[in-house]
């Protein structure tokens, strides 16, 4: 089993979620994040001050899929979440030791 962890733009937010769900992916959870990249953050004024506005609003998906889902889910958020501009997001990708579901104790990928 694999956990993709995408971190994408807020306004991926609908069109990823609705792809993820006409795939038969277990489940996903969404979470409103803060973070910066490489660009560290820009410069704007506000109220006649220049501040260093250097975390941005971003979602982040976390899935845990079957090893052989990696690279169609991955295609996937790369599809719908690349724009070429910088703060497009990344992608992680971790293995997972295992998954119990709560109600039932079912183990491994039964569980997902
Ligand atoms: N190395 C990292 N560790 C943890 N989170 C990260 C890392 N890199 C990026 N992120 C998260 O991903 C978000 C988007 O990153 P971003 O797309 O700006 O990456 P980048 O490497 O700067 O690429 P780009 O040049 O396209 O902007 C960040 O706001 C942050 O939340
Ligand atoms: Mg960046």
């Amino acid at each position: 089993m694999k956990k993709i962890e995408a971190i994408v733009r807020p306004e991926m937010l609908e069109p990823l979620k609705n792809a993820f769900l006409e795939q038969e992916v277990g489940g996903l959870t969404i979470s409103q994040v803060m973070g910066c990249g490489n660009q560290k953050g820009y410069t704007d004024e506000i109220r006649g001050q220049m501040v260093i506005i250097n975390m941005l609003p971003k979602i982040m998906f976390t899935l845990v899929v079957k090893d052989e889902d990696l690279k169609k889910i991955t295609s996937i958020i790369i599809e719908k979440a690349q724009t070429g501009e910088v703060g497009d997001g990344k992608i992680f990708i971790s293995d997972i030791v295992d998954c119990i579901r709560i109600r039932t104790e079912e183990h491994g990928e039964d569980a997902l």
